[in-house]
């Protein structure tokens, strides 16, 4: 059993007199000594107290209350074994609630500004992270490239330890933890983006109990086929003639912005412009580009395979939808750098087993595509929409998806929606909500783009929204690149927000409609 006698040791200290009574810090230390985890197959590595504004993560932004740090690691196989931390807060600051973040691309780190930005809303969370199973300092420093070995997709255990497990290994020890030290955790809340959004919905779909609330943005749930869109744009775009360079991306957008920017200056509702593609071409009759920023024939064609992502080549199927108005001008990273980080090590790793393997033969036939979706797909997707056990539990699950996102098509959350309601006979928004972010990107503000707000008020509703049953009618976005005083309503998809008001910056002046 788990052990801990921080509780009756530290009130026995404090009630005799204050020159005998333990620091923080020794008392944050005895804490961690104390903690037995054995059945949970975890130790305790090191505890560090810290007291307001002594965490420093990110230069400007430090922890606003004081919390007792411990590092733990639990071993789930062979191998197999994930590093993970926990934040206290002072008994006084906690407020029933645990909280875990997820993680980002391949992971291999915990990632800490996300769990300062949930510790920092005065919401008194328990907050812990963890490395996603493996460690970027064995797996290529958490980055893939073409031709390089990455141990963790090697070992079944540590590719579902990546994404399907990735939270829930360490949650039931670091619940403990919590429990150990307050007594009691009323609600459990997961807060991910990206790679942490699809962690998020394999809580939902593997682990439905462990979580009341949980946030997945930007998800890359559909992960083998987000990973079959990097590689369809870059192969669109991989030669000397196709390849688009970033003047003419930043152009593409300034014309699309320009037809259809609303006040702010942002697309709000990307699909309803009604934009003609084909004027960027340089010999188009209706131009909307100049001779030096326009598209040449071989470009128009890459940038429509852009637009309308990756096909079945003997099908026609679509594998996963392509990008919206307003994304261009930071395509750049679909031309080559996001199949070289995950497409080709996926393949070369993971599908083919073979670092050899030349990804510019895949041509997305049935045959390739049912390798794909065997050897990657039931590994490390989580698109099951018949999420029954988590909605029976009375869970809440939110989602924000920029329009702007260039890594993951907007699109990909809408139709994963719509599947959702599908497999539930409807209307699933007293539980499931997706907010479609006006020009921003994946996981925050794009810098590319309009000043957009990227900062999403999205773990206090969740929690207001398990905890008193209030459904987000609107999500404030604040804080977009320049660092300007801008603000903007999110709605629940598919209500968009109509400017009613007297000044675009401030949220207020939108109704969701
Ligand atoms: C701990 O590890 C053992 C041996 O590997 C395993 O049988 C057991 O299920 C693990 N316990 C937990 C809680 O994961
Ligand atoms: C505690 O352990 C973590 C995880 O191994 C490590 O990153 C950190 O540097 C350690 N901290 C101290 C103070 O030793
Ligand atoms: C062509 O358009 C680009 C992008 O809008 C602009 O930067 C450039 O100055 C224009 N060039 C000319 C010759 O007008
Ligand atoms: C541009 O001109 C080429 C040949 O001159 C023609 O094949 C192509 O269809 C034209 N493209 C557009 C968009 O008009
Ligand atoms: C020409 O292109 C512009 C910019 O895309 C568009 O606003 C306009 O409606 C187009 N006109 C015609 C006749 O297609
Ligand atoms: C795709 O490649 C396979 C061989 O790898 C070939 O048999 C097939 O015909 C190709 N399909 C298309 C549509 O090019
Ligand atoms: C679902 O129901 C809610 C509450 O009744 C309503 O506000 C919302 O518009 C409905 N959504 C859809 C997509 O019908
Ligand atoms: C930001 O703008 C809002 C609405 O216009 C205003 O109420 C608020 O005081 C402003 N905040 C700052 C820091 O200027």
């Amino acid at each position: 059993m788990l052990r801990s006698f921080l509780g009756a040791a530290a009130l026995a200290v404090t009630a005799h007199a204050a020159t005998i009574q333990s620091t923080p810090a020794q008392q944050c230390q005895s804490f961690a000594n104390g903690l037995d985890l054995s059945e949970y197959n975890t130790t305790i590595i090191n505890s560090t107290y810290f007291a307001t504004d002594e965490y420093l993560f990110v230069v400007g932004t430090t922890n606003n209350a004081p919390f007792c740090q411990i590092f733990a690691q639990t071993v789930y196989g062979s191998p197999g074994t994930t590093v993970w931390a926990i934040w206290l807060p002072e008994t006084s600051d906690y407020q029933g609630r645990f909280l875990a973040v997820g993680d980002g691309g391949f992971a291999g780190v915990i990632e800490y500004d996300s769990m300062l930005a949930d510790f920092n809303l005065g919401l008194g969370f328990a907050v812990a992270g963890g490395d996603g199973g493996h460690s970027a300092l064995t797996n290529d420093a958490g980055e893939g490239a073409p031709g390089v070995y990455l141990p963790f997709l090697h070992h079944q255990e540590e590719v579902l330890g990546w994404i399907h497990n990735g939270i829930s290994i360490f949650t039931p020890p670091a619940k403990a933890i919590t429990e150990a030290r307050y007594n009691s955790i009323k609600h459990a809340y997961y807060d991910g983006c990206s790679t942490g959004g699809a962690q998020g919905f394999a809580l939902a779909q593997f682990h439905p109990t462990l979580f009341q609330g949980i946030v997945a943005s930007s998800p890359g749930n559909y992960y083998s086929h987000l990973a079959l869109s990097f590689l369809w744009n870059d192969l669109a775009t991989d030669t000397v003639g196709t390849y688009i360079p970033q003047t003419q991306l930043t152009a593409m957008t300034a014309a699309v912005v320009a037809k259809c920017g609303g006040p702010d200056g942002v697309i709000n509702n990307p699909p309803a412009c009604q934009f003609d593609v084909d004027s960027f071409a340089c010999n188009a009759t209706n131009l909307s580009l100049n001779n030096t920023a326009c598209l040449t024939d071989a470009q128009l064609a890459a940038a429509k395979k852009i637009y309308a992502g990756p096909t079945n080549s003997n099908t026609g199927a679509q594998l996963y939808p392509g990008f919206a108005f307003g994304s261009e001008s930071s395509w750049l990273l679909q031309e080559g750098l996001l199949a070289d980080s995950f497409s080709i090590p996926i393949l070369q790793n993971l599908v083919y087993d073979d670092l050899g393997y030349d990804a510019s033969t895949f041509n997305f036939s049935s045959a390739d595509v049912a390798a794909v979706n065997e050897k990657a797909g039931t590994l490390i997707d989580e698109i099951d929409p018949d999420i029954q056990q988590f909605h029976a539990g009375g869970g809440k699950l939110l989602s924000v998806q920029g329009w702007a996102d260039p890594l993951n098509s907007p699109f990909w959350p809408i139709e994963h929606l719509q599947q959702v309601q599908a497999a539930f006979g409807g209307n699933v928004s007293s539980w499931f909500e997706l907010f479609m972010s006006p020009g921003t990107g994946h996981c925050g503000s794009n810098d590319l783009y309009p000043d957009a707000p990227g900062t999403y008020a999205t773990t206090a509703a969740l929690v207001a929204w398990v905890e008193q049953g209030s459904t987000p009618a609107q999500i404030e976005a604040s804080m977009p690149p320049s660092g300007a005083n801008i603000t903007r309503k999110l709605c629940p998809y598919p209500q968009i927000a109509e400017y009613t008001g007297t000044d675009p910056d401030d949220w207020t002046s939108y109704t969701c409609t």
